[in-house]
């Protein structure tokens, strides 16, 4: 059940970091829609790793190939499975770890959990494992703009201690996010950032940093409370994302050092609608979409697998020294960011479709 995501529009993803392939299969996806390949194509290639000198230098062109749900450019309204090839692989890298678990990776739990494992790399906790959503993602964001207009795009807000300062979200593009490697649209943090990882990464370590946020012309009033709160599935959603830490939406963990005085959003009229004046709620009252941008943050960890020698125990609970082989991301957020995009996409599409067809059975 665990590689499967959403109600109505349904995704499972499949596939392990060093096998023959990855991909999804989506299930729900509205007929009628124009989709192919070159709509999904360029968040993966976003994703792809060996896009620059701060990411892994795996060797992935991650070519999509629809096989099926899709005729003539037009979605059929039936499964949609979604494929990528696996090229690179170097099981060899991983020997070492098959007797150690990495230190703040997932082997140790995988293990205690299956009582086996995918003979190399993080198997299904591998980063490999999100080119399913993201593809699966590209075609709801595809769906969401044709419908809704829909605009989602994150950028890189930190990386370690290095903090930017917010872009204008009511016009942010991807474009601009990616001018520079990192995915940081502020020039003189980009900059600063770039240096800092390939610091790292020349160090044999690995940095953190957050991610931010925003979906424009979101519908007001998606969102299924209470247990299916639009921010408790954007949480969940980023959640599940590996390497993530923490979630924040609106005006976040700060929020809770303001007043109520200063921090509520006093409604305006916007147009035939209310809005707000400020949106320290991120877009989301009750649950439910207020019209206003939806904006959320998420933290990352640096990632576990370090060349940096550090002592532990084998699986056996013997002292030694693992010093990681293979090719490793030193910072994942600047290949992250499409993929919170995605995720972000397949929440607001379930929730969508679910509002559709409350609409579709009211009795007016
Ligand atoms: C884009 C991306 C790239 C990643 N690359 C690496 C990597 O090169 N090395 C690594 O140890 N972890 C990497 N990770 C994180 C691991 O997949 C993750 O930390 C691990 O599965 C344990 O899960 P957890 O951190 O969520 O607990 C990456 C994560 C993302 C999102």
């Amino acid at each position: 059940m665990s590689s499967t995501f959403g109600m109505m529009f349904r995704i499972t993803t499949f596939g392990e970091s060093h096998g023959q392939g990855v991909g999804a299969v989506i299930d729900g996806c509205p007929p009628k829609i124009p989709l192919d390949e070159a709509d999904i194509q360029p968040q993966l290639d976003r994703r792809r790793p060996a896009q620059s000198e701060l990411t892994t230098s795996r060797n992935e062109a991650d070519r999509v190939a629809i096989l099926s749900g899709v005729e003539n450019g037009i979605t059929l309204g039936t499964p949609i499975a979604l494929m990528v090839k696996n090229k690179d692989q170097r099981p060899a890298d991983y020997d070492r770890m098959r007797s150690v678990p990495r230190p703040s990776h997932a082997d140790y739990t995988y293990r205690i959990k299956y009582d086996i494992q995918a003979s190399s790399g993080g198997g299904r906790a591998s980063a490999r494992e999100t080119v399913g959503r993201v593809a699966a993602g590209a075609v709801a964001e595809k769906f969401l703009s044709e419908r809704y207009g829909i605009e989602i795009v994150a950028w890189v807000s930190a990386v370690s201690t290095i903090e930017a300062p917010s872009p204008d979200t009511g016009s942010i593009i991807r474009k601009q996010v990616d001018r520079s490697a990192v995915r940081c649209p502020d020039s003189p943090s980009a900059e600063k950032m770039q240096e800092t990882i390939m610091a790292a990464k020349e160090a044999g370590d690995s940095l953190g940093g957050i991610i931010s946020c925003v979906c424009r012309n979101v519908p007001a009033g998606l969102g299924e409370p209470v247990f299916e709160k639009m921010e408790a599935l954007l949480a969940q959603a980023m959640l599940s994302i590996p390497a993530t830490k923490g979630f924040e939406i609106g005006s976040g963990f700060a929020g809770s050092r303001m007043r109520g005085s200063t921090h509520n959003d006093v409604f305006i009229k916007k147009g035939a609608h209310l809005g707000t004046q400020t949106n320290y709620s991120g877009g989301i009252q009750g649950g439910i979409s207020n019209g206003e941008p939806v904006i959320f943050r998420v933290a990352f960890k640096p990632p576990a697998t370090i060349s940096l020698p550090q002592k532990t125990v084998d699986f056996e609970g013997n002292d030694t020294v693992l010093e990681a082989r293979g090719r490793h991301d030193p910072c994942v957020v600047p290949r992250a960011v499409p993929i919170v995009e995605s995720m972000a996409a397949l929440v607001l599409v379930d929730l969508a479709l679910q509002q559709k067809m409350r609409e579709n059975e009211t009795v007016r």
